[in-house]
């Protein structure tokens, strides 16, 4: 029987990731055996819920750098233009492909500039983060930047000794846009940390040092979801990351957020197995009656964690079945126990339900973070309403 391909739903709005544009993907596409998809209703629903913590004139950055976590950035930029003030990423080739992509609103870029990517700033708008003053040294005329400060992280941004020569050549350099400052705070996840306080009061003191005119931004999902009822450390804008795809950046769950990402596959193959015989790489599972194995030609190169192996569910139609053996490279292994499954079954390996990255993330040892960004770029991402 000639193989039936995956469905796609038919409002799907379907688009290749644009970044993704390799020849791999191109294929999968064509054959689709699997495919991440994007809501962007819900994604809606998460700037909603975002938007309920926080004051009427609260400007929102989305942070959609790495590909907004695996999201993809294009498309959803695309999609939030007209609902936010700016956007943040980490490198300057990223705000380059924004541009490229028709993207006007501001982006701020994370990365310290450096000569290899300074031309980029002006030619393409982009806003540099300022940590030191040899980074002011850097760019041309005309450049608009804000001012990262650490305040604790201990990674990027102005230690508190580099501040007053910061400040002198801040004064200097005129032909410069200083338009705002910043800091990140290093434990937000954590609803009960005493940090974040300290962390904003050293903030509140070193940001009277810049122009009243600037921008001030400090709050990153935890900052927002876990203290902004009860600090005043929203100031003029937000840089919600993780909490747009529809996850919490600690442990505790945020019961208003969904998650916008679904990972779908389908059976390629089945085996029947007699009770006692082992499957996969090592014979990590034997089957504990007669039954059935069904393949997803899904394995770790596409982002699947081998530590996951006998460790994750997927759901088929509504139950839920156990993954089974050692996840290999390119196919992973279910107990379909005496349900003998068609080739060409859907089969949902994330979705915004039972099946959670950050299911994944506790049973691994990561953070949901880790999980959506390991998603292969040779993964098709299709974007739904
Ligand atoms: C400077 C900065 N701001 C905001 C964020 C967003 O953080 P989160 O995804 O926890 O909301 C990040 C993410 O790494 C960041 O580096």
């Amino acid at each position: 029987m000639a193989a039936k391909h995956l469905e796609v739903p038919e409002d799907i709005f379907f688009m290749l990731n644009p970044n993704y544009s390799n020849s791999e993907a191109n294929s999968n596409l064509a054959s689709l055996s699997q495919y991440v998809s994007i809501n962007l209703t819900k994604l809606d629903h998460n700037i909603e819920a975002i938007r309920s913590c926080l004051a009427a004139n609260t400007q929102l950055w989305p942070v959609i750098k790495d590909d907004a976590y695996g999201h993809g950035a294009i498309p959803l930029a695309k999609h939030l233009s007209s609902l936010v003030h700016g956007f943040c990423v980490v490198r300057s080739s990223e705000g380059v492909r924004l541009r490229e992509a028709g993207i006007r609103k501001p982006i701020l870029v994370f990365e310290p500039p450096d000569e290899r990517s300074i031309s980029l700033f002006s030619s393409h708008q982009l806003i540099a983060s300022v940590s030191h003053s040899r980074h002011l040294g850097l760019l041309e005329t005309g450049c608009s930047y804000h001012v990262n400060i650490d305040t604790g992280m201990k990674r990027l941004g102005a230690s508190v000794e580099e501040l007053p020569r910061l400040l002198e050549v801040i004064k200097k350099r005129t032909d410069l846009r200083g338009e705002g400052v910043y800091t990140h705070f290093f434990q937000a996840d954590d609803p009960y940390s005493p940090t974040v306080a300290k962390q904003l009061d050293q903030f509140q003191q070193l940001q009277s040092h810049f122009p009243t005119e600037w921008l001030r931004h400090t709050a990153n999902s935890g900052a927002i979801f876990h203290y902004s009822k009860h600090l005043s450390l929203l100031y003029d804008a937000v840089r919600p990351g993780i909490c747009l795809y529809g996850y919490s950046a600690g442990k505790q769950a945020i019961d208003l957020l969904l998650p916008i990402l679904s990972w779908q596959s389908q059976l390629v193959h089945y085996q029947p197995i007699k009770i006692g015989e082992s499957v996969s790489y090592g014979a990590r599972w034997r089957a504990p009656s007669d039954g059935w194995i069904g393949v997803i030609p899904v394995g770790y190169v596409h982002g699947l964690s081998r530590l996951l192996s006998n460790q994750m569910k997927v759901r088929i139609q509504d139950a839920l079945y156990e993954q089974v053996g050692s996840i290999t490279m390119d196919f992973t292994l279910i107990w379909l126990g005496k349900n003998q499954l068609p080739v060409n079954t859907p089969v949902y390996l994330l979705d915004a339900q039972r099946l959670r990255a950050n299911i994944w993330a506790l049973k691994t040892n990561t953070i949901a973070y880790e999980i959506t960004t390991r998603i292969s770029p040779i993964v098709p991402r299709v974007y739904v309403f």
